[in-house]
């Protein structure tokens, strides 16, 4: 992070606190994980919750913890992303967290945020970017895959990687049931990743 970064974070995160905006599409149970560590650990609070779709189920968990929640559709992409960088900065937001988030955020909106921002994908990246992992790696006849969490830039699941998780791969495996023994293991990860990341504040 550079100097200027750092200092902003610092001046808006106040003594071992990462304010964390979780960014989500649909089910949010990567929110709600996150939701459930941030009331185990000081380390983070999850400060609000955005989202581009208004039917996420995700967005009950944000309401269920009384959580601050958005929806922005996406239609004009540029004011959206604007408007949300005013509403993060509102709130002292430091910490973006994509979990499940469908839509893929513009240079200007990453340069304009003064924080991290983090994604989980469900692959061994930089292996299987993209959607569709769980179906990608089965017709390959691959014997692992497994989730990762990693910076977020401006290419498409491209940024530095924090951490990975491998996950086997079994014969009778279909997409479903590899994509939840993948989310089982991306629950921990996030969390772990978070900690490795931001422990030194
Ligand atoms: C997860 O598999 C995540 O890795 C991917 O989208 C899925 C979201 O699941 N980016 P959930 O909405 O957190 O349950």
């Amino acid at each position: 992070m550079d100097q200027k970064k750092s200092s902003l974070m610092k001046k808006s995160t106040g003594p071992n606190k990462l304010k964390a905006a979780v960014f989500i599409s649909g089910t949010g149970s990567n929110l709600m994980n996150l939701i459930k560590f941030s009331k185990k650990d000081p380390l983070i609070e999850v400060k609000v919750v955005i989202s581009d779709n208004s039917k996420a189920k995700g967005l009950g968990f944000a309401r269920k913890f009384k959580i601050k929640n958005k929806i922005f559709n996406f239609k004009n992409k540029k004011k959206d992303e604007n408007k949300i960088l005013k509403f993060l900065e509102k709130n002292k937001i430091n910490l973006i967290c994509l979990a499940g988030f469908m839509k893929i955020l513009s240079k200007n909106f990453i340069k304009g945020f003064k924080g991290k921002i983090l994604n989980i994908h469900p692959s061994l990246l930089p292996k299987y970017k993209g959607l569709n992992t769980h179906e990608r790696v089965i017709l390959n006849s691959e014997k692992f895959t497994g989730c990762t969490v990693h910076l977020v830039n401006s290419k498409l699941d491209s940024g530095k990687i924090i951490m990975r998780k491998k996950v086997k791969i079994y014969k009778n495996d279909n997409p479903e049931i590899l994509a939840k023994r993948v989310l089982k293991q991306e629950h921990i990860l996030y969390p772990k990743a978070i900690k490795k990341l931001f422990s030194n504040l």
